[in-house]
């Protein structure tokens, strides 16, 4: 096994994962990615705290859903299935239209009208996936593909099918293997909480194995405009810049209150202001770029701080779910840089260096 090529998950995790009958897979070698110890970003947030960024912006198509989308369009194969189909805020549909590619399958999102970010769309229609984009909001689309895979023969690949939650608790595992354990407390956004259930099932699933001796408090966050969870009710227009994480009533809600609950964590909103702080942070103070809804979690990590959430040394895993490069809107509007134009003359470099 050892000298063997690496595979992604499904084949590295097989045993901890429903996969016993698939003839095969369809992978793109998703999984494995970098778990970056975060010592400046560590700093900025307090000093009891040790940060490790789990950079899951390293996957196949940019983002955590490759580990739960390997599992979804390889079932829907083994189903005997020809079409996938998602609602997506973006990320899910780039991953279900890049797997269906690699699978030879047909694939058709739906997304918000106009509110999904540039790289996301660009990855969905350059794979060949139908893009239909509603007058609606993500909740919207959920509901409609909800329906339409229930009254035909086309798979849901959203993560209300179960075997997306198996394949993305794969990242808690990896997280236990390079630390050696579990660490005091894992964050990581809510959108539609399936990551977040994903997670608790991996750390579970680890500790029920005796691979690991202890769980992780799990700290959800939400955006202050998109905070169902945190407010204890849907909202109907959801807003926030982190718009893969404008949602207003996630499928999986009750797993993630349970996820909080049983690890003895919380889940809390955090504003705009402050995600935008906490993006440019982590790609000034540690070259790390990831989109907007990735730096949730720090931001809340920073706001806990500033209330005196950590009175102890602790170990902060982080999942970074997305990838920066794939909201170049984002990153142009509030990176407070301004390209300067000049005559292409040494003279006017120096000029403009301040010599
Ligand atoms: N971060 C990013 C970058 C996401 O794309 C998502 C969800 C989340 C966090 C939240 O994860 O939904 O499991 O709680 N994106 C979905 C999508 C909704 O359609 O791409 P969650």
């Amino acid at each position: 096994m050892d000298n063997m090529a690496y595979n992604g998950i499904i084949q590295k995790y097989r045993r901890f994962l429903p996969v016993e009958d698939y003839a095969e897979f369809v992978s793109l070698d998703e999984g494995q990615t970098p778990l970056l110890k975060a010592p400046a970003l560590s700093r900025w947030i307090s000093p009891h705290v040790t940060l490790y960024l789990k950079i899951e912006g390293q996957n196949p198509s940019g983002s955590f859903k490759d580990r739960g989308m390997t599992m979804a369009v390889s079932h829907a194969k083994f189903q005997g299935h020809e079409i996938v189909m998602c609602a997506s805020t973006g990320n899910t549909s780039a991953s279900a239209a890049a797997y269906a590619a690699r699978g030879g399958m047909k694939c058709v999102v739906l997304i918000p009208d106009g509110n999904i970010a540039l790289g996301k769309l660009a990855q969905a229609l350059v794979h060949g996936a139908q893009v239909i984009s509603i007058q609606g909001n993500f909740d919207d689309a959920l509901t409609i593909v909800r329906e339409v895979t229930m009254k035909y023969p086309i798979a849901l690949v959203n993560s209300v099918n179960p075997v997306r939650i198996d394949g993305q608790k794969t990242a808690a595992f990896e997280i236990v293997d390079e630390l050696g354990e579990a660490p005091d407390i894992h964050a990581l956004p809510v959108g539609n909480a399936g990551n977040i259930t994903a997670y608790w099932k991996g750390f579970k699933e680890y500790f029920a194995a005796g691979i690991s001796t202890k769980l992780p408090r799990i700290l959800g966050f939400q955006a202050e405009g998109a905070a169902p969870i945190v407010d204890g009710a849907p909202i109907a227009n959801p807003k926030t810049v982190a718009s893969a994480i404008r949602i207003g009533n996630p499928a999986s809600w009750q797993s993630a209150v349970s996820a909080r609950d049983e690890s003895g964590g919380l889940i809390a909103k955090v504003s705009d202001t402050r995600i935008i702080q906490s993006y440019l942070q982590a790609a000034r103070l540690e070259g790390v770029f990831a989109e907007p809804a990735s730096l949730t979690p720090i931001a809340g990590l920073k706001m806990l701080a500033e209330q005196g959430y950590f009175q102890q040394p602790v170990t902060v895993t982080v999942t970074l779910t997305g990838n920066g490069l794939k909201d170049p809107g984002t990153a142009v509007e509030y990176s407070n840089s301004e390209l300067q134009s000049i005559p292409p003359t040494v003279d006017a470099v120096i000029q403009s260096l301040g010599y």
